[in-house]
């Protein structure tokens, strides 16, 4: 894959921002963390979904596939109630499940609120793609993604998605050494 064709997926999954009822914070808060976070060119694609588990999964497919993000970040739908139904989207759409990823998001969330026990988030991969599930609180999404970005990049390295590369001062990424390409540490070489 291109490097400079990195793209980032942002589906807020949400009945009431879907319609227009209540404004969406957590898209744009996803993409404000992204922004501090990666020193990558990237590319966003995103959209506002109803929590509707057919929908989900199309969208996550079309990112996935089509569109070719090298990472998927949702946000909502993640809790008991009946209508959340992201992490059963995401499953069924995935070849992997990290779940690892999950294991840890909760774990750090705990410290945070004790209601973090209630997001059934989970993450996976589906062929090159990378797909974390976010609850819906914008700063539920900060918490989370500070808990496992160190890894995202050294993971999609390994599904052959793109090299994505940090700010280090904002959060720093682990690559075991073999992995670091140094290429990719002059940001003049990619025009
Ligand atoms: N995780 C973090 N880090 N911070 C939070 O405030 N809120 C929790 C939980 N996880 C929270 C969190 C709450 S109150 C709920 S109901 C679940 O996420 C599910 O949220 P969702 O349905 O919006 O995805």
């Amino acid at each position: 894959m291109q490097n400079s064709e990195i793209k980032i997926g942002f589906i807020t999954v949400s009945d009431r921002a879907s319609r227009g009822e209540y404004e969406d914070l957590g898209g744009p808060a996803m993409q404000a963390w992204m922004a501090l976070a990666l020193t990558s060119e990237w590319t966003a694609v995103a959209k506002v979904i109803a929590d509707e588990q057919n929908l989900i999964e199309s969208t996550l497919i079309e990112m996935a596939d089509i569109e070719g993000c090298s990472l998927i970040v949702t946000t909502g739908g993640t809790g008991p109630a009946k209508r959340d139904v992201t992490p059963e989207a995401t499953a069924n759409v995935c070849d992997k499940i990290l779940d690892g990823f999950a294991e840890q998001m909760r774990a750090v969330s705990l410290q945070y609120v004790p209601t973090a026990i209630l997001s059934r988030q989970i993450a996976g991969t589906r062929g090159s793609t990378l797909i974390i599930n976010l609850p819906g609180k914008p700063s539920a999404i900060s918490e989370c993604l500070e808990a496992v970005f160190p890894a995202v990049p050294y993971c999609i390295d390994l599904i052959d998605g793109s090299y994505l590369e940090t700010d280090d001062e904002f959060i720093k990424a682990f690559r075991p050494k073999h992995a670091i390409k140094p290429a990719h540490a002059h940001k003049s070489q990619q025009g």
